[in-house]
């Protein structure tokens, strides 16, 4: 069976339609050392206080973080009312740490006000899972409180109160692009769009990654990479975020956290971050976005059930990465753009961390294929003869809303955090 030597997508077994139906809860975990690609997709632990206080620049007290002039402290009450009650009719998304309630605000006054008028927000009501959460809570607002890009969510404030610990952003209305990719029944998304989301991806982490003091997001994968009504990607959910390494250091050496699935190899063996690490990640979402398979699902079997396992021996050679593209783009996509982006995907996921290129890197060469003659589709799209091709129209030439056939096959639910390793 099935490397995509011999099988290109498979679709839809009565068993990948059961698991689809569960939304996965991607979380956040503390990896073990062991290197299993079978691994479940999930958590880490949050750094120590000390650490992070160890390896930021400019560390900064509880008290400092809050009093961020960009962010507004909300009461609870408050995202109470503007969330009619955290009512499950307002929930959008849940991840590991929390649940995220769509709210509406008073522009000015970022006051409630009745559902369906001012601004919408999405607020993130973190489980209480005590000490931890605060950790990665406070993580997300102390980043968040600082960074700011296009192609980074826009945190608006907290609350923080008694034991409730929530976190307030901008609304996205397309929401994730693991829901986009993955959920059953989504429309799926053009090759356009995926190099869209991309770029903009890409954005995010090389803004991250060429900051002054550098910071490793440590978490990218299609859950946290979130859409706006035009498909612009920013990066939400930076709970694991870490300052890089600073002089002449190559890494810092931290507690293993991320999600399997996307964590770099060496990361996971070692403990030792760079921001290659997020390169391996980033490389990981392309094989995504080309397959339309998770990095990890478990409804899959033997290789299959690895995204990395399974697509490396079809990417950089173009008379099989056909066999790997995901069937619902229908064959609508640019022959030589796909090639080059599973060059570039199979770089990225190289084994040796120095091998990776930088993001910066990544970005120019995607920017490069979007506005080259390689992203044109035209009379000679892929491998397979596609009928009633509409060269014009490379954006709905496959309207056709299908079931998803790749099941969304979390590890999740059965994942039983594993030992610290550091
Ligand atoms: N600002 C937002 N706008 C729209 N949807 C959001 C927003 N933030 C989060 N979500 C949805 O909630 C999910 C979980 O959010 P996330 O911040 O990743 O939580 P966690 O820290 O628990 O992983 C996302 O994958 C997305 O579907
Ligand atoms: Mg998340």
């Amino acid at each position: 069976m099935g490397n995509c030597m011999d099988s290109s997508s498979r679709v839809d077994s009565a068993l990948n339609s059961q698991i689809g139906a569960s939304q996965s809860k991607t979380s956040k975990t503390s990896l073990s050392s062991m290197p299993s690609s079978l691994g479940s997709a999930s958590t880490f632990t949050q750094p120590s206080y000390k650490e992070k206080s160890d390896t930021l620049p400019t560390p900064r007290t509880e008290g400092e973080i809050l009093s961020s002039p960009n962010l507004k402290a909300f009461a609870f009450s408050d995202l109470r009312t503007a969330t009619k009650n955290f009512r499950p009719d307002s929930l959008i998304g849940e991840g590991g740490f929390g649940h995220v309630y769509k709210g509406w605000l008073d522009e000015q006054t970022l006051t409630p006000s009745k559902p369906g008028s001012g601004m919408v927000v999405a607020v993130k009501r973190l489980k209480p899972e005590g000490f931890q959460g605060h950790k990665e809570w406070l993580t997300e607002v102390d980043y968040l409180g600082q960074l700011q890009h296009p192609n980074l969510v826009k945190l608006i404030g907290y609350c923080s109160e008694g034991d409730n610990r929530l976190l307030v952003y901008e609304f996205m209305p397309k929401g994730s692009l693991e829901n986009h990719l993955f959920r059953r029944g989504a429309q799926p998304l053009s090759w356009q769009i995926r190099l869209k989301v991309a770029i903009g991806a890409a954005k995010g982490l090389s803004f991250l990654h060429d900051a002054e003091s550098q910071v490793i997001y440590r978490d990218f994968k299609a859950s946290n990479i979130l859409l706006d009504s035009d498909y612009n990607a920013k990066l939400s959910d930076f709970g694991l975020a870490k300052a890089g390494p600073t002089g002449d250091k190559t890494h810092v050496s931290t507690q293993v956290m991320g999600t399997h699935g996307y964590a770099a190899p060496e990361y996971i063996a070692t403990g030792r971050l760079s921001a290659k690490a997020d390169v391996y990640s980033f490389g990981v979402v392309l094989l995504e976005l080309l397959t339309g398979r998770r990095a990890l699902d478990r409804s899959k079997v033997g290789i299959e059930q690895n995204l990395v396992d399974w697509t490396k021996p079809c990417l950089g050679d173009k008379r099989k990465l056909y066999r790997i593209m995901d069937s619902r783009l229908e064959g609508q996509y640019p022959k030589k753009g796909a090639q080059a982006v599973s060059n570039l995907a199979l770089i990225c996921i190289s084994g040796e961390a120095k091998s990776r290129p930088k993001m910066s890197d990544v970005l120019e060469k995607l920017e490069q294929l979007y506005d080259s003659k390689y992203n044109v589709l035209n009379q000679e799209i892929s491998n397979r003869k596609v009928p009633n091709l509409v060269a014009k129209s490379p954006l709905r030439a496959h309207a056709s809303p299908r079931r998803h056939s790749t099941a969304n096959a979390s590890p999740l639910p059965t994942y039983r955090p594993a030992a610290k390793v550091h």
